[in-house]
């Protein structure tokens, strides 16, 4: 697990990422890309489907936000279902995303130029039900044993940060409810300080799409993959562009196993 997501500049850098608005962001206007921020609110916007949601006759819709940082995608899961937990192993994180849960809204400080920082804040649109929502601080791969089933996981840039993402993905069948939506994101950074080599998704000929497609396969069919960019601002004039894959998959009924 990596200090900087328990580190100040970890929670500003993700609470902006999670809620700032493209002005915030990029200060400079003629410079605005809104279509590369709000990642996990796009993420939940382009990979769920309200058509495709449907939970067991007479239980509650229960969404299950896994790596979920500040919380910006389990917010936006509760428009569309009765129960959403997000979960993180960042202590930091959780206690950021609970208050925005009690509060509504959370001020911050942004890197400028230097020492020179600017105060700004994060809201959550009025609309959404921050009652329907629990944030839990915990390890995606060792869940408590009664989390229960889910209509929809989400899990955005978590699985190169696991040491062992195979055991993740296998482990998700049993979350899923037949018929679960499944959306996975990720830019595949496989870096050693999170996943020893031996453990990550790739081979000299294989990609980590194609790896996720045969670890998935018994339990899921894939129903869509596309390309999301998106960008972290590091200070003003300094930012990260990544472009993640997603891939959206439906919990078989059948499994093939
Ligand atoms: C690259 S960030 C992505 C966060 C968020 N989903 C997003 O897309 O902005 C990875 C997140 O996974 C969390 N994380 C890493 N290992 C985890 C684990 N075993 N269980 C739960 N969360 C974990 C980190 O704390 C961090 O918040």
């Amino acid at each position: 697990m990596s200090a900087y997501y328990e580190s100040s500049r970890g929670v500003s850098e993700y609470l902006l990422f999670h809620f700032g608005a493209p002005e915030n962001i990029f200060e400079f206007p003629e410079f605005a890309f809104p279509e590369w921020t709000s990642y996990p609110k796009r993420c939940v916007q382009l990979g769920f489907s309200r058509e495709r949601l449907n939970p067991q006759p007479g239980k509650p819709s229960r969404a299950l936000d896994l790596g979920c940082a500040v919380g910006a995608s389990t917010f936006e899961l509760a428009k569309y279902h009765d129960e959403v937990i997000g979960i993180d192993f960042s202590q930091a994180f959780i206690d950021a995303a609970q208050k925005l849960q009690k509060l509504g809204h959370v001020e911050f400080d942004i890197p400028v130029e230097g020492q020179i920082t600017r105060r700004t804040s994060a809201h959550i649109p009025s609309d959404i039900d921050r009652s329907k929502i629990r944030f839990e601080q915990g390890d995606a791969t060792q869940l408590r044993s009664n989390i229960g089933k889910f209509d929809t996981i989400f899990a955005g840039n978590l699985i190169d940060r696991l040491p062992d993402p195979e055991k993740f993905l296998v482990s998700l069948e049993n979350l899923a409810q037949p018929g679960a939506q499944l959306i996975l994101t990720s830019p595949y950074t496989w870096l050693q300080k999170y996943t020893p080599q031996e453990k990550w998704l790739t081979t000299q000929n294989q990609h980590t799409f194609e790896s996720i497609h045969q670890i998935l396969n018994p339990g899921f069919d894939l129903v869509q993959s596309l390309n999301i960019p998106f960008l972290l601002r590091e200070h003003r004039r300094k930012f990260q562009l990544t472009l993640a894959q997603a891939s959206i998959w439906i919990r078989k009924v059948e499994l093939n196993r």
